[in-house]
């Protein structure tokens, strides 16, 4: 689907419970990814049935234009573990593989405990992939420097998503292209229904008893419902500096890609 201009909505960015304004709730959201990161991985895996390693296969497939360019430039911030970064690269090295010369692809994030594992995981898995630990609303590298920029469930935790959004178009050339990839509110029906009943009342409660970290699940439940919908999102893309927005919904509308290319 793709979306025409609307006028956007005014959207803050997360606020975790007890955070008063933007500077706490990126230090409540640092702080939570610390304590989560030596189990994430595994929950991740386990309370989304292997899903999420799908989603990010399809977020992956849907940049293969820009994949098959050994010289394209790639970011994939919030990166977490890097799985993201892991499936942008699988699917490069596929398309490339008569091209031993493709850059490497670049994480980012604000976890350290993040950033370890993704770099024991690159190692392990001889990805093409190197990593750097920065702050998504503050990237430290020159303007215009990337082809994609792209992010799997970190957009949302961003404390301010139309500054999320700039920084991003700031680090794309003029025809780069974005990806975000995101949970949101499902849409009707009953696989939907069943979905938002397990999304909002067994998963906060497993992966709070696996982790020992219940505010950290009952936060991925509660900054979903607070997320701006697929069209607000697409909105403000829209009025960041972006064009030709696109919205594809995975698993009952519960998973969503905005995709769109830097004016
Ligand atoms: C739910 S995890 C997603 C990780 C990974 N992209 C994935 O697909 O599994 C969210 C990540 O966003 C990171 N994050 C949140 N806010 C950030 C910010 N302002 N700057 C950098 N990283 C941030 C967190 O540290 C965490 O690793």
């Amino acid at each position: 689907m793709t979306v025409t201009a609307q006028k956007p909505a005014p959207l803050p960015g997360t606020r975790p419970e007890g955070a008063q304004d933007e500077r706490e709730a990126a230090a409540r959201v640092r702080r939570m990814f610390g304590r989560i990161a030596p189990r994430y991985d595994f929950l991740n895996h386990f309370l989304s049935f292997s899903l999420d390693r799908l989603w990010r296969r399809r977020t992956a497939r849907c940049f293969a234009h820009i994949l098959r360019r050994p010289d394209a430039r790639i970011l994939d911030i919030c990166c977490g573990t890097g799985d993201l970064a892991f499936a942008l690269a699988r699917a490069r090295s596929a398309a490339l593989s008569s091209s031993p010369n493709q850059l490497p692809i670049l994480g980012s994030d604000f976890v350290e405990g993040m950033l370890s594992r993704a770099h024991q995981k690159a190692r392990a898995g001889r990805f093409a992939v190197t990593f750097a630990a920065a702050d998504a609303l503050n990237l430290p590298f020159v303007d215009a420097s990337f082809d994609l920029v792209t992010s799997a469930f970190g957009f949302r935790n961003l404390a301010n998503y139309e500054s999320g959004l700039r920084e991003i178009a700031r680090m794309l050339r003029p025809g780069g292209e974005v990806g975000i990839l995101e949970f949101t509110e499902p849409g009707a029906g009953p696989f939907a229904g069943v979905f938002r009943f397990y999304f909002k009342n067994i998963l906060p409660r497993v992966g709070g008893a696996i982790s020992g970290d219940r505010e950290a699940y009952a936060y991925l439940p509660g900054s979903v419902s607070k997320f701006p919908s697929p069209a607000a999102l697409a909105a403000l893309m829209q009025a960041t500096g972006f064009a030709d927005v696109r919205i594809i919904t995975w698993n009952f509308g519960s998973v969503v890609l905005h995709s769109a290319r830097r004016v």
